[in-house]
């Protein structure tokens, strides 16, 4: 019996909440993010943070691969940031706040750890789209969304489409 997994979105807590390390990485939590897979892939999002799904954990999935039709799934628990350089913008969206794109900044490059889906922990270096998910995931686990990262402007802008979209 597995319980039904929902994406919350924007003014749901668990998206303001900073996740707590994972301390143990065991059957139910693999099920957990196999179900998160599922869910991403029947949505067509690049990724998912366990904040989204209402579990401030700190591990997230994603699958930049799915652009170029070549699909492969990268599970991070525990994920760290051990050094970043340079910059790049991308046109972000998230399954947690559903219509919305907005043009964010980010690092170009990143040199990251985590641990995977059978508790084993790799370093990776990641660039490009990978990069750009990869931070927007980790800023879920901080409690942090995309459009806190717009200019204050923008996220005005942002606010007010919001409290329109939101209501329907
Ligand atoms: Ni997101």
């Amino acid at each position: 019996m597995v319980e039904e997994l929902k994406i919350v979105t924007l003014g749901h807590p668990a998206l303001r909440e900073r996740a707590t390390p994972v301390e143990e990485i065991n059957g139910e939590l693999q099920s957990l993010i196999r179900n998160m897979a599922e869910l991403m892939y029947r949505v067509k999002g690049l990724g998912l943070a366990a904040n989204q799904v209402g579990i401030p954990k700190r591990f997230f999935l994603m699958d930049i691969g799915q652009k170029e039709g070549s699909p492969l799934l990268e599970v991070y628990i525990n994920p760290e940031i051990l050094a970043k350089e340079g910059v790049t913008e991308y046109e972000e969206g998230c399954l947690s706040i559903p219509g919305y794109y907005a043009k964010v900044e980010r690092f170009a490059k990143l040199y990251v750890r985590a641990v995977d889906l059978n508790g084993k922990p790799f370093e990776r270096e990641l660039e490009g789209l990978s990069a750009i998910a990869f931070q927007h995931e980790f800023d879920h686990l901080e409690g942090i969304l995309f459009v806190d990262r717009l200019s204050p402007l923008k996220r005005e802008l942002f606010n007010r489409w919001w409290k329109k979209h939101s209501k329907r």
